[in-house]
């Protein structure tokens, strides 16, 4: 096993609040591994750290032995750590094969405004582009609405979509944020089975955020809890279920 990514003291202060305060975790090669806490506890915040949205006020943020904090977040991309988003960021009137499409471009260009810029160009670009769109659909199961307009897709399968945008851009991190939200339990299985697939046969490192203690106790392996900022514990999903400051910060009775 060997380290993917690793946290030291991770801080970031806006004004008078401290969103994340000296958080220390480290992520192994194939983890597939889960951030939960309170709303506002700064889960967000630590993808937005890792991806280079925000500069840590101090600590250090290592991916692959080297030091990325600071680092902007279209170069950390491109070294290989992609995610979605809180609220679904796909491009409305695309179809859902196009927004996969630019997702696989988005390797080849700097940011998404010249992806943007070369737009018809990429969709026009070759039958190999498609093709590797189409096949990241199959993985989640959504190849029989390749052509459809993402925006007419149901919740739950737009989701699925900005997970297989995402790995278009062929990450060896991939951050999901809140990937399960608004999902209804059938969706909610579908999902991990898609999540642990990526996992097992992409070879994918997956980090997590997740409300549902269900989904996240079930799919992932190890477990790291922030409040007010804060890691308050760390291990996998047994000792976190029983684990009383988790109970009392987050959970409010053992689930
Ligand atoms: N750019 C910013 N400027 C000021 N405060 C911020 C900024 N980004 C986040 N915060 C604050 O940092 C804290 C942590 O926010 P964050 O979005 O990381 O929480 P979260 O754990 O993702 O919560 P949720 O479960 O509700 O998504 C909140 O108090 C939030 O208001
Ligand atoms: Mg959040």
């Amino acid at each position: 096993m060997s380290t993917i990514l690793q946290l030291t003291d991770a801080t970031i202060k806006f004004g008078g609040l401290t969103a994340v305060n000296k958080v220390s975790f480290n992520l192994q090669k194939g983890d597939l591994f889960g951030l939960i806490g309170p709303n506002g506890a700064g889960k967000t915040t630590c993808f937005n750290l890792i991806t280079g949205v925000y500069k840590p006020t101090s600590g250090s943020i290592v991916f692959n032995g080297k030091e990325i904090s600071g680092t902007p977040s279209n170069k950390i991309a491109s070294l290989g750590i992609c995610r979605t988003f809180q609220n679904i960021r796909l491009f409305p009137a695309l179809s859902v094969l196009e927004n996969v499409v630019v997702g696989a471009y988005l390797r080849h260009k700097t940011g998404l405004g010249s992806a943007l810029a070369y737009l018809p160009s990429a969709i026009a670009e070759t039958e190999a582009l498609r093709a590797e769109a189409f096949a990241l659909l199959q993985v989640v199961d959504l190849d029989d609405v390749a052509h459809v307009r993402s925006a007419d897709l149901p919740y739950g399968k737009q989701r699925r979509l900005e997970i297989a945008r995402a790995m278009a851009t062929q990450p060896s991190l991939l951050l999901l944020d809140e990937p399960a939200a608004g999902m209804n339990p059938q969706e909610k299985d579908d999902l991990a089975r898609v999540v642990r697939r990526i996992r097992d046969e992409f070879e994918k490192t997956v980090l997590l955020i997740e409300h549902d203690m269900r989904f996240v106790m079930g799919l992932c392996e190890r477990i790291v809890v922030l409040d007010h900022g804060e890691e308050i514990a760390q291990g996998p999903p047994e000792a976190i279920r029983s684990n009383p400051k988790v109970i009392e910060a987050y959970l409010g009775e053992a689930v």
